[in-house]
């Protein structure tokens, strides 16, 4: 309880915090310039995560009435004016490819695992893994937060720990089964435990601090678990409507962190029972539509015969579905001989 208390406070420093910030950011348009927001509404705004113009630039008119009780036609006319404020102009095929050139890929230890994503977890892109537990979601997460860091010089991990199972010493064994030096792998991840919804939600937000503020070498962003808190804290109180908006959220932030600083994001999700389904495998992903449409890349992970693991892509721009197998040994992730 007092945890709680104490966690609630911070979070009200947080907002005043934030409020400062983006008043001193005054050369640049804030959301204090768009039309009928004034200190009241601009709070609110602030409180539910629109910090910045392109926030509200992609946001639909009800979920800024909903967020503020503010009428249609204001929503409307500040979207419309946060969106003419916004280069949200369009990109030649050949500037995306000069950005695609950037792209990264993270190895998850299996080289059929790897080829399976078109060569590794690509940067500038959200994967989601769903499974059942004991799956590997987690050891995936830490076999990329290991395996991350040989990409690229400095590279740094973010682990958001939402269920208590980030363990450094399965870092070492990881390290070393990678051929790192385990102390200097430790201090490049950078693990926060998320207590709540709000608090994991914060947490994201506060990437980019580490990115901006800090000049760390962001690469991967581990989400583990996606959605847990959000299962847990959304059954009793509030609505699923009310859970997806605020996953939606949150899944923005992440696609936009991995969007502008071409860092990969990976987040993990558990499954439910889908008893009205008789073929086929009889799971879903938590999350529904929300989860699924921002990830750019989903993997459905499933224990396989003889301790082997399974995973399949469900879901990608650019690659086959297709499956593989592999297996989880003391050095991290492994092909089946
Ligand atoms: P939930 O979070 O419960 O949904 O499961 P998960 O998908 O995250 O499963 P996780 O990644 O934690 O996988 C657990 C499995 O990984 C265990 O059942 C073990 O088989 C294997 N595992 C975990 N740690 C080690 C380890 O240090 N060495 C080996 N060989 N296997 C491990
Ligand atoms: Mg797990």
């Amino acid at each position: 309880m007092e945890q709680e208390l104490e966690l609630q406070n911070s979070e009200i420093k947080e907002t005043k915090r934030k409020r400062k910030e983006i008043k001193m950011e005054k050369e640049e348009k804030t959301i204090y310039d768009l039309p009928g927001v004034g200190a009241a509404t601009a709070e609110k705004l602030i409180a539910v995560g629109y910090t910045d113009l392109m926030s509200i630039a992609v946001a639909s008119p009800s979920e800024l009435i909903e967020a503020t009780g503010m009428g249609d036609a204001l929503a409307k006319k500040m979207i419309a004016v946060a969106r003419s404020s916004l280069e949200m102009g369009f990109e030649s095929g050949e500037e995306l490819l000069k950005r695609r050139e950037k792209v990264i890929r993270l190895k998850t230890g299996s080289k059929a695992f790897d080829s399976l994503l078109g060569g590794g977890l690509e940067t500038g892109a959200i994967i989601e893994c769903f499974g059942e537990f004991g799956s590997g979601k987690t050891q995936l997460g830490h076999a990329l937060a290991v395996n991350c860091q040989s990409v690229e010089k400095d590279a740094v991990a973010v682990y958001i720990d939402t269920e208590n199972t980030f363990r450094p010493e399965r870092i070492i064994q990881l390290a070393k089964g990678a051929g790192l030096d385990e102390e200097q792998v430790l201090k490049n991840i950078k693990v926060a435990r998320a207590y709540n919804s709000d608090h994991q939600m914060l947490l994201a937000e506060k990437v980019e601090d580490l990115i901006k503020k800090q000049g760390l070498n962001v690469k991967l962003v581990v989400v583990d678990s996606l959605t847990a808190h959000f299962r847990a804290e959304f059954i009793g109180r509030g609505t699923l409507a009310d859970r997806q908006q605020k996953l939606n959220k949150h899944m923005h932030i992440l696609m936009k962190l991995a969007d502008m600083h071409n860092l990969c994001v990976y987040v993990t999700n558990q499954v439910m029972a889908k008893p009205d389904m008789f073929f086929g495998d009889p799971t879903q992903a938590i999350g529904g539509h929300i989860v699924a449409h921002a990830s750019t890349f989903r993997v459905y992970l499933r224990k396989g015969k003889k301790g082997t693991r399974v995973a399949k892509l469900v879901d990608s721009p650019s690659q086959p579905e297709g499956e593989i197998g592999f297996y989880l040994d003391e050095s991290g992730i492994k092909d089946v001989e």
